[in-house]
């Protein structure tokens, strides 16, 4: 049994295309994190017939039966506990978490966002940098902490926006390059090579940055 694998849970809502990412990386045997879970708060979520069909552990926790917040993860950390989870990612995950929850998986818990942090935290990310004229847009990789979309930055990757670039076209790139860091960035958690110091993350093999993780301009 491969017990280095650290446990990880995705956590999802829907579409479930990063999920599907970080379970293909995860194949690897060299990759040091196993999904060992991914759960959804929504019943429907297209990504768990994915996980379903790959043989991966799936739950539901559908936070509409539960009275609040904290009684809906609570739920949810029992079960992370019962599949002893160590570290998770949230992917596509459209539930705001509580400080008592992110406090459970302080420096355990990654995030994707679809632009690139400090700008546009939120909702219609693609939509904004259109609007905005951006030239460059892309997506974040980081640490989830109380404040939503902020966290220490573990990778960014950026997209070149174009002239022709609808939400929808813009978010396919962006949506490319997330399946590319995201898994790079839990690579790197997974294997302890990262160090958080204040707002910055340092990796020890810094050197030897997958291409993912590395600006696509150098
Ligand atoms: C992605 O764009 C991710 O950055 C954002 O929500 C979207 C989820 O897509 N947080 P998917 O479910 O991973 O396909």
């Amino acid at each position: 049994m491969t017990t280095w694998r650290k446990r990880t849970a995705v956590l999802i809502s829907g579409r479930g295309s990063n999920m599907q990412a970080l379970v293909e990386r995860a194949r690897e045997p060299s990759f040091p994190a196993e999904i060992a879970l991914v759960l959804s708060n929504r019943p429907e979520a297209a990504g768990l017939s994915f996980a379903k069909s790959q043989g991966v552990a799936c739950a539901a926790v559908d936070h509409k039966i539960y009275a609040g917040r904290e009684e809906f993860e609570r739920s949810m950390q029992a079960l992370l506990d019962l599949h002893r989870i160590e570290l998770i990612c949230l992917a596509g995950f459209m539930r705001l978490l509580t400080p008592w929850f992110i406090g459970q998986w302080r420096g355990r818990m990654l995030n994707i966002h679809p632009a690139l942090l400090p700008a546009y935290r939120g909702l219609n990310t693609h939509e904004r940098a259109l609007a905005d004229g951006v030239k460059i847009h892309g997506c974040t990789a980081h640490f989830v902490v109380p404040a939503m979309d902020e966290g220490p930055i573990v990778a960014q990757a950026a997209v070149a926006v174009l002239d022709g670039d609808t939400p929808a076209t813009l978010a396919a790139r962006v949506l490319e390059q997330e399946h590319l860091i995201y898994p790079a960035a839990l690579e790197r958690l997974a294997g302890g090579s990262l160090h958080i110091l204040g707002n910055r993350v340092f990796c020890d093999d810094e050197t030897e940055a997958p291409a993912a993780l590395r600006n696509p301009a150098d």
